[in-house]
């Protein structure tokens, strides 16, 4: 089955309450191509995955799948894709196997055509060891896994991914990330994923939205949204974190730096000329009295044009996510 484009087109949407979560978003995505909407939390990410997945109506604006409107024609989309809430939906009493057949039966399928492709799925994301056992005992990432694997089982052409390694360690991230871009080349899909974790859409996705407050505030490959992001990025790694704020203050009294952001045990700043403004830098720090470990050029990262254009910060971000 070929894969399908998506449009979405000045969706709006606001929760009871005056709550805005969509101001008219517009974007495409390619088929055949991995897509993410980066957001703090709050953005609106949710809400467009719940729209395009037919879970909730948009007040204004439209939403394609492969040409097939999301509010006219719920039931012919849902054929067509396939979700991974940011919810965890395996049943915990039964086991992965189980969990695949059902999620199967749901989609009318059944006998050898459906035991074949539980068996060709459970290979594919690796879940050989744990598809007989019941998925209440799962790990985190192995029910993650098994999540994708049922979202996949009728092979649909658009697979939604909201926020798919939330909460899992580097090393199952960095697997489920793998799986997904496999996953994407084997069965010919569209991605459209969310996530707070910048180094996922650097790694996976063609294009991403940066969505804030419900809108838009910027859209391109992670490369040209880098290279837009004119200049270099400075950044100061200090040896202790007291003397962070007296590192911050230095950078921030100079005229030739922009936007400077605190990161752990390091500042880091955007500057128009690297090499111009390194030797200040420097000044600045030994003015103060401040130690650094080492000053070091690079191009501007994902994160810098995620701070750019959102307007709150990422480890403020993190942290809420993280408690
Ligand atoms: N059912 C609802 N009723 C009222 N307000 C809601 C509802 N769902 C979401 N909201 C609000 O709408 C805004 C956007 O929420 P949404 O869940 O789309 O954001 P998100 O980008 O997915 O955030 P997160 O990163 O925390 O998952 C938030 O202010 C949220 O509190
Ligand atoms: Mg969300």
């Amino acid at each position: 089955m070929p894969s399908a484009t998506i449009e979405v087109r000045d969706l709006a949407k606001t929760y009871p309450g005056d709550v805005r979560a969509l101001a008219g978003v517009s974007f495409a995505v390619p088929a055949g191509s991995v897509f993410s909407i980066l957001g703090p939390n709050g953005a609106g990410k949710s809400t467009a995955m719940k729209i395009l997945t037919t879970l909730a109506r948009p007040d204004t604006g439209s939403a394609h799948i492969g040409g097939i409107d999301v509010v006219r024609d719920p039931q012919q989309v849902r054929r067509m894709i396939g979700c991974v809430a940011q919810r965890s939906g395996v049943d915990s009493s039964a086991t992965g196997r189980e969990n695949l057949t059902l999620q199967g039966r749901l989609h009318g399928m059944s006998g050898r055509k459906l035991a074949r492709r539980v068996d060709e799925l459970v290979e594919q994301v690796d879940l050989t060891a744990a598809a007989s056992r019941v998925a209440g005992n799962y790990s985190g990432g192995t029910k993650r896994k098994l999540d994708i694997a049922m979202s996949l089982i009728h092979r649909p052409q658009v697979l939604f991914l909201d926020e798919p390694t939330t909460g899992l360690d580097p090393e199952i991230r960095a697997e489920i990330w793998q799986q997904i871009a496999a996953l994407a080349a084997i069965e010919r899909l569209t991605v459209l994923l969310t996530t707070h974790h910048l180094e996922e859409a650097d790694r996976l996705a063609d294009r991403v939205v940066i969505l804030d407050h419900g809108r838009v505030v910027a859209k391109g490959s992670p490369s040209q949204l880098k290279d837009d992001l004119k200049g270099d990025a400075v950044q100061v790694d200090l040896i202790e974190p007291r003397a962070v704020p007296a590192a911050h203050r230095a950078l921030a009294g100079l005229e030739a730096i922009r936007e400077v952001t605190i990161e752990g045990c390091a500042v880091r700043a955007r500057v128009d000329d690297a090499a111009a403004a390194v030797p200040l830098v420097l000044a600045a720090l030994a003015a103060d009295g401040v130690n650094a470990v080492s000053v070091t050029v690079a191009r501007p990262s994902l994160h810098d044009v995620y701070l750019h254009y959102a307007s709150r910060s990422l480890s403020e971000l993190e942290e809420e996510t993280t408690r």
